[in-house]
């Protein structure tokens, strides 16, 4: 049996553990490991996920057959650990054998644990009493050290908010920062925007009066995941930053009052964004919850509510929820003010972070700042494959190969 690779994707997977003992019947593989795990798996899943070219694109390692071109009563005939550690299946019909490399049989071991998403940090949320500053990086190592990247990403996917300094105040240096992790999301404001005062402004933006805390284009049916402001100026008076942690926030309300954190998470609220030659809309509850029921995202662009529209008898418990909600995200303890000095970069996860600005006083001087869209799951995938190079420098230190 000759097999050109052995994980069905680009992953490596260093394992510190071998398989000690092998039992199989014809549907389940039971391992058992040197640090005493045990391990069970289906031979309908193993059969469903084996790297064997038969199976996997070698250039892609992408699945080339479907689930139904399998043998349909394939079980297990024979399982066993080869000298150089891998398991070794052959299967009771007319179809390949298979192999399977310890560690990766490790990392997506369903029988024990949830198989984790590598490569992420949960969310830990905050007050400006638990955070009164962002997390902060040095803005010119992320361009070249991918440890440093890491850092700051790790940051902005825990807390959801991570600024760098000392970024280069040039044009479009924004976006120069943000291909470090992929692709931008053009929007009708364009692939950068610039975030300053005009004589005829298409969004409170761009004017110097104070932004309550929101998130950006909750008109939109798919809300940008990043947002990302880069000061090149500013000299003005006032204009102070705020951020405010929606999922602490929807946290507490879930917790202190549960028949308002139903309403704003059940109830639908209008948003529209109308130009002249653009009309954007969405309606969407004010919290959107998961399968499970956990925090997805807040949508919160108060001032492109508009008029709402659901059943008479709701109306007026509609907006006390919304009342409610107000008047906690504008209690100091959640709001995290700081400065936009020249140089600085804040990055937040636009569906989790509301943020907003003090009024500033535009006849003292210059302020500019330029912004621009991504996605979470860029800030993922950035953090994946940065997780995969550290995995694969350390297998390639203890076994001398790539391992995949
Ligand atoms: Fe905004």
């Amino acid at each position: 049996m000759t097999l050109s690779y052995l994980t069905p994707d680009f992953d490596s997977y260093p394992c510190d553990h071998e398989i000690t003992a092998v039992e199989a019947s014809s549907s389940v593989l039971n391992l058992t490991w040197s640090d005493g795990r045990k391990s069970r798996y289906h031979a309908c899943w193993l059969a469903d996920n084996d790297a064997g070219s038969v199976e996997t694109n070698p250039l892609t390692r992408e699945r080339e057959i479907d689930f139904d071109d399998l043998p349909e009563n394939i079980a297990i005939q024979q399982a066993s650990v080869a000298a150089d550690g891998r398991l070794e299946i052959q299967w009771n019909v007319d179809w390949p054998g298979s192999i399977y490399l310890p560690g990766w049989l490790r990392a997506h071991d369903y029988s024990n644990t949830p198989v984790s998403d590598d490569g992420l940090r949960a969310a830990t949320t905050w007050t400006a009493e638990d955070m009164p500053e962002p997390p902060t990086s040095d803005g010119t190592s992320i361009l070249e050290d991918d440890e440093a990247l890491a850092i700051w990403l790790e940051n902005l996917a825990q807390y959801g908010l991570a600024r760098l300094s000392n970024v280069a105040t040039t044009d479009g240096q924004v976006a120069e920062v943000v291909r470090r992790i992929g692709p931008i999301r053009p929007t009708n404001f364009g692939f950068t925007y610039d975030v300053k005062t005009k004589e005829n402004p298409d969004s409170n933006a761009y004017t110097d009066m104070a932004l309550n805390s929101h998130t950006d284009l909750a008109t939109r049916e798919y809300q940008p995941g990043l947002q990302f402001l880069h000061c090149l100026k500013n000299s003005t008076t006032g204009g102070a930053g705020t951020m405010v942690d929606g999922f602490q926030v929807a946290g507490d309300i879930r917790s202190e009052n549960p028949e308002v954190f139903k309403i704003l998470s059940t109830w639908d609220w209008v948003f529209t964004n109308r130009a002249v030659d653009t009309d954007y809309r969405w309606t969407t509850p004010l919290f959107v919850l998961d399968e499970n029921g956990e925090l997805s995202e807040l949508r919160m662009t108060s001032f492109l509510r508009g008029p709402l529209a659901i059943p008479f008898d709701k109306v007026e418990a509609a907006y006390e929820a919304y009342r409610y909600l107000i008047l906690k995200i504008k209690q100091p303890k959640y709001r995290l003010l700081f400065d936009y000095k020249p140089g600085d970069l804040v990055a937040y996860d636009n569906r989790r972070i509301l943020h907003g600005r003090e009024a500033f006083s535009s006849g003292t001087g210059e302020r500019w700042l330029q912004g621009c869209y991504s996605e979470r799951d860029e800030l993922r995938s950035r953090l994946r494959i940065l997780a995969r190079g550290r995995r694969a420098a350390a297998n390639k230190r203890s076994t001398g190969n790539t391992g995949q």
